[in-house]
């Protein structure tokens, strides 16, 4: 059994060949055999240093931000970082300890930062009494047919989560438009989910943005 912050594993090192999740010298550790995850942070302050970054444009105004599908927490941190205030879920426990993980090394390099990771279902917290400006949803995408092999980090995403079918993103996206405003991540030319109010569009991946929908009026109100 080992054990850590917020998480705890039995079947560590006993996984089947393929992406694992291993404890070696103290560390939580993703590799498949022959490759290791890269996963420090000095990447996230190069990323928000570098400047001019689509998401931050997609958040733009926002204070504090729900990454609701949080995965390894490149995208949340960077945020962080960037100064928003960042909760992040992700709803798989292996990638949740690495997430959480990363999120200890973030704010040792940097206390200032605001983020807290959940290992829960993103929903959960829109039926909460909780207050965003934003919900971020990166989801995982198929596989692309023509582009080439995924990065090690797609990989044993996919090794370990299923890609999260349409029908429950447009359904994702319906459920937080309800208590705030909403920027789905897509690939350039995917289409939308639904037609966004806007949409701010990078190299690779578009940010499509969603106003929160008003409340609706009581009847006779
Ligand atoms: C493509 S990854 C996100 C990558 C992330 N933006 C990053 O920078 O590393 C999507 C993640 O969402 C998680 N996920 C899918 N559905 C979820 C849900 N309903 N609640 C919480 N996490 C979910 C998956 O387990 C997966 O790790």
């Amino acid at each position: 059994m080992v054990e850590g912050r917020g998480w705890r594993f039995s079947d560590i090192d006993h996984r089947p060949p393929g992406w694992q999740l291993l404890w070696q010298e103290g560390r939580l550790v993703v590799a498949d055999g022959r490759s290791k995850l890269s996963l420090g942070v000095d990447e996230i302050f190069r990323r928000a240093r570098g400047g001019n970054l689509a998401i931050a444009k997609a958040c733009r105004g926002a204070r504090r931000v729900h990454d609701a599908l949080a995965g390894w927490g490149t995208d949340a941190m960077t945020l962080a970082v960037l100064g928003l205030d960042v909760v992040a879920t992700e709803q798989d426990a292996r990638v949740h300890a690495v997430l959480a993980e990363r999120i200890v090394a973030l704010r040792t390099a940097n206390p200032g930062v605001s983020i807290e990771s959940k290992n829960v279902e993103a929903s959960r917290l829109w039926r909460a009494s909780e207050h965003f400006d934003v919900v971020y949803l990166d989801p995982m995408f198929e596989p692309h047919p023509t582009t080439a092999l995924a990065s090690g980090r797609m990989q044993a995403l996919e090794a370990w989560v299923a890609p999260t079918p349409t029908e429950d993103l447009v359904e994702m996206l319906d459920l937080a438009r309800g208590v705030a405003r909403v920027v789905v991540k897509r690939r350039r030319k995917d289409p939308a989910l639904e037609a966004p109010d806007w949409s701010i569009r990078a190299k690779a991946v578009r940010f499509d943005v969603y106003r929160q929908r008003p409340p609706i009026a009581p009847p006779g109100g």
